[in-house]
């Protein structure tokens, strides 16, 4: 099949809430869960906000509604998109496939741990082990060459199970929402999905909050660390996780939106998205520190000793937290992991898709060929590789070069090509105010095209510096 024939027979979204919760649904991760609350932590816990905030608006919302128009505009993923601008730039687009195959391997495993851990709530496995929670995690769940495919085994009694069997299960959704389709797919697990995730999420943090010993947990959130300001690694900090967390610079958010009807509402559309994101991310931040906070009250041990780091605090200190609950216990354990599979689930198709769209628009591909060989290939990748390499070491080397220089880079170099090189960014506006009440203006332009890219190119060489200088 052609190109052209391709384009002529591009699928649609059925409608536009159902690209907004797809979007949203993309975005809604496990950076809100279970990235964002250590991260903010680490960088000056209150003082994080601010920039977190200007991040948000200056740069996040700007660039998502750069790359919407850039998608919608080109109606094709990422490498033909970029290929407009110019030929050259079409390497941008492949580099984002890139980024998001070897994402893609790393953030199922951890779906695939939480999967795990929904079912150990349930039986409490981690209770019963005599080392606490976090020899279970390392010592059990992650030295996994042994009992990996063991479905379910008992051991002094109690339940215990690989991550093999929840990791192919999890392929096998992606595999299914994106042999259906972007409208009968996609969508339609988004449609339940989301909705399900914010109302158990909700649960979740109703129950944080009213725990005994949970404001000392949001004070040492809101606390402001007003030190950390002048500090360029916690400017690239927000910056990056505002990237992550929107899903930007992955290509995933040019592909999606290039799948939206002609006339709709690209800058009510990323309003929409942006602030959906980031109040489910505060959300998190909150609910995650209320517990914090009652398990320093527990153990009498205060509140920023209790963060043991971004995977540790997921599956070593909430395991044992959640175990400590005065009644409940296997209820919300089960809660807690159930948000995490289903936030990351929405999250892993919509990276899954950007190779797969690439392939059928550059490649002529059919959706089910892309489909095939790319679950295929990616999630063979994730579940046989993952029991021969520690991926916990994987995934913290990824987690640091990725998401801090690997983002915030890839950011950058996005806006000089489509802004600086390409000088398209007037044609952008122009196409997303054609069907919004939004009018987007010279705030927008100079914001993205002149603050952004100068703020993270002096921040970079900052960060550079002070870390190999
Ligand atoms: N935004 C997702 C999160 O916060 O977990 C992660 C993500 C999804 C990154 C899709 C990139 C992507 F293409
Ligand atoms: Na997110």
């Amino acid at each position: 099949m052609t190109g052209e024939k391709m384009l002529k027979q591009r699928e649609h979204w059925g409608t536009r809430a159902g690209f907004i919760l797809a979007a949203a649904g993309s975005a809604i991760g496990l950076g809100n869960i279970w990235r964002f609350p250590y991260v903010a932590y680490e960088n000056g816990g209150g003082a994080f906000l601010l920039p977190y905030l200007i991040a948000l608006l200056t740069a996040g919302i700007p660039l998502l509604l750069m790359e919407y128009s850039l998608g919608h505009r080109s109606k094709a993923s990422a490498p033909i998109a970029y290929r407009r601008l110019f030929k050259a730039a079409e390497g941008i687009g492949w580099w984002q496939v890139g980024v998001a195959v070897v994402l893609a391997a790393y953030y199922s495993v951890i779906i695939g741990w939480a999967a795990r851990y929904a079912g150990f709530s349930i039986t409490q496995t981690w209770a019963d082990n005599p080392d606490g929670t976090e020899d279970f995690f390392f010592n059990r769940v992650l030295q996994i060459s042994e009992g990996y495919w063991d479905f379910a085994w008992t051991e002094n009694g109690t339940w215990v199970g690989g991550v093999g069997w929840p990791l192919v299960g999890i392929w096998v959704i992606v595999f299914i929402a994106l042999f259906a389709g972007v409208r009968r797919g996609i969508e339609m697990v988004n449609r339940i999905a989301i909705p399900l995730l914010v109302v158990l999420f909700g649960i979740l943090v109703v129950r944080a909050v009213t725990l005994e010993g949970s404001g000392a947990g949001l004070n040492a959130f809101f606390t402001p660390d007003f030190g950390a300001l002048t500090n360029p690694t916690v400017w690239i900090a927000a910056y990056a996780q505002i990237f992550f967390s929107l899903s930007i610079g992955f290509g995933i958010m040019i592909a999606y939106a290039s799948y939206l009807r002609r006339k709709s509402d690209l800058t009510g559309s990323a309003l929409t998205v942006g602030f959906a994101n980031s109040s489910f991310e505060l959300l998190a931040g909150i609910g995650v520190f209320a517990i914090l906070g009652y398990m320093a009250f527990q153990s009498g041990t205060p509140v920023d000793e209790q963060v043991t780091g971004s995977i540790g605090l997921a599956f070593v200190a909430f395991p044992e937290i959640v175990s400590a609950l005065p009644w409940g216990s296997a209820f919300f354990g089960f809660l807690f992991f159930a948000c995490l599979v289903l936030a990351g689930l929405s999250s892993l198709i919509s990276i899954v898709q950007v190779p797969v769209a690439a392939a059928q628009d550059r490649l002529g591909w059919s959706r089910q060929k892309s489909v095939i060989t790319i679950v295929g290939g990616i999630g063979a990748a994730a579940v046989l590789f993952m029991p021969m390499t520690n991926g916990l070491y994987v995934l913290d080397a990824a987690d640091g070069a990725i998401e801090n220089f690997g983002i915030a880079l890839a950011a950058l170099v996005s806006i000089i090509a489509v802004a600086w090189i390409a000088r398209k960014l007037p044609q952008l506006r122009d196409h997303a105010n054609r069907w919004s009440s939004i009018k987007l203006g010279w705030a927008w332009m100079i914001s993205l095209g002149l603050i952004t890219p100068l703020f993270l190119m002096y921040m970079l060489f900052q960060a550079t510096r002070e870390r190999f200088g």
